[in-house]
């Protein structure tokens, strides 16, 4: 058995230690619960050998939702000291403890991709869920998108939890009155590889906003200390959006409502192109300044259905600086640090959505290049949380869900070309 077909087999038992039956945990120790997006890459994973095991894991997660239509970014299904925020901290309002905040929605596209692996199987199951991820957008485009723009209240929210892309706006915030509290991470993780304390008490802060206000949207929506415009969010949405109506239209539901939030998702991208770096950026609306940020999110574009050229500049500027692409912040800034989590190192997922949308808009060659290193990078090192961009070394946690699945669901094939450089 060739080398390639070992590493398929381990990427699945990767999947099934961390399943919990219902749902997946990214990975033991570190992240010991349901995490939203985490979960709908799990399902992609599973999809690739256990079908209705993925559905199982998309409707778990949506049977957390909130009344308001938010599904939560962690869903504490049972008790786990070895994690810090728990459930007492941020005091959910939905059906199930959770966090107060979402995360990025890829789930409509993947569920969508889930789908057409298996019509016949997943017609019922896409019914179902069709009218939980549309309630899902509609909260979005009523409480996180403002002047054209979606925004988060939190920096878990984009779940690139410490990006530049959010230095300044924290650094406006000042967390007098977080209560006394102790991570667990740096437990689990070399602390050089994790955010900083700095970081980590405007989190808490933050939390302690949004539980205060008893997660109200609209208040949070008008009063909130931190609302930053992400991209990769942005991006997701839109392209979520154009998934959930070629659904919508296969299960013969009315898409007008859809149609109009991708017009308004087009129409707001423009307005994250900084012209002084000729990047996509992230846009602080509280503070009104660009971050100054061209990161993996930037490039998330093409995944969105923008097929702008503009941004294969860059791309190849950074492809050329790094063996094991695409680093999560430009390698040529100051504030790259090719270690510590969201502010270099490279991680499988992003190059996954950032690698379909290269494919599909036609950039055959970078999508090969990109597929490629993802590819060495887990063949060499394992189910890595992120890796290391300029050696490829494992970072974070590991045995890692998320890892696994995009082996699955796209690494392991290389295609044609080999891309390696
Ligand atoms: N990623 C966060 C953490 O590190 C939470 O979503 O705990």
């Amino acid at each position: 058995m060739s080398l390639q077909n070992d590493i398929s087999l381990d990427a699945r038992k990767i999947l099934l230690i961390n399943d919990k039956g219902n749902y997946t945990i990214p990975t033991n120790g570190l992240y010991p619960f349901q995490w939203n997006w985490d979960s709908a890459f799990a399902a992609y994973g599973f999809a690739q050998f256990d079908i209705p095991r993925a559905w199982k894991e998309l409707e778990t997660l949506f049977s957390a939702q909130w009344i308001n239509g938010m599904v939560p970014h962690i869903i504490y299904h049972q008790v786990d000291d070895s994690y810090f925020p728990g459930p007492n901290i941020w005091k959910g309002i939905g059906p199930i403890p959770s966090s107060g905040i979402t995360q990025p929605p890829v789930v409509a596209s993947l569920m969508k991709k889930i789908w057409e692996l298996d019509t016949d199987y997943g017609n019922d199951q896409i019914r179902l869920l069709f009218p939980k991820v549309l309630k899902w957008h509609r909260w979005f485009m009523q409480w996180r998108f403002q002047e054209g723009l979606v925004f988060i209240n939190h920096p878990w929210e984009a779940g690139r939890d410490n990006a530049p892309d959010w230095d300044s706006a924290l650094a406006a915030i000042n967390p007098t009155g977080v209560a006394p509290y102790k991570r667990r991470d740096t437990e689990h993780v070399n602390p050089v590889m994790r955010p900083t304390k700095s970081d980590y008490d405007r989190y808490i802060w933050l939390v302690q906003q949004g539980r205060e206000c008893k997660w109200n949207a609209d208040w949070l929506r008008k009063n909130s200390s931190f609302k930053v415009a992400d991209p990769a969010m942005h991006f997701i949405l839109l392209r979520a959006n154009r998934d959930l109506r070629l659904i919508g239209i296969n299960l013969e539901e009315d898409i007008s409502e859809i149609d109009s939030w991708i017009a308004s998702l087009e129409k707001g991208a423009s307005k994250l192109w900084n012209t002084s770096i000729s990047s996509y950026d992230s846009f602080d609306l509280l503070n009104f300044n660009f971050a100054g940020s061209i990161s993996s999110a930037s490039f998330m574009c093409w995944y969105a259905g923008l097929y702008d050229k503009r941004m294969l500049t860059h791309y190849d500027r950074i492809m050329k600086k790094v063996k094991y692409g695409m680093p999560s912040y430009d390698p040529e800034s100051k504030r790259f640090d090719r270690k510590r989590y969201w502010r270099g190192p490279s991680w499988a997922i992003m190059n996954m959505l950032i690698g379909f949308g290269l494919e599909e808009v036609g950039e055959l060659k970078r999508a090969s290049l990109l597929k490629a290193q993802t590819n060495r990078a887990i063949s060499e090192n394992g189910f890595a949380e992120y890796f290391d961009p300029i050696d490829g070394s494992p970072a974070g946690g590991n045995t890692f869900t998320w890892t696994a699945a995009v082996w699955l669901g796209w690494a392991k094939t290389m295609g044609g070309a080999n891309g390696f450089n």
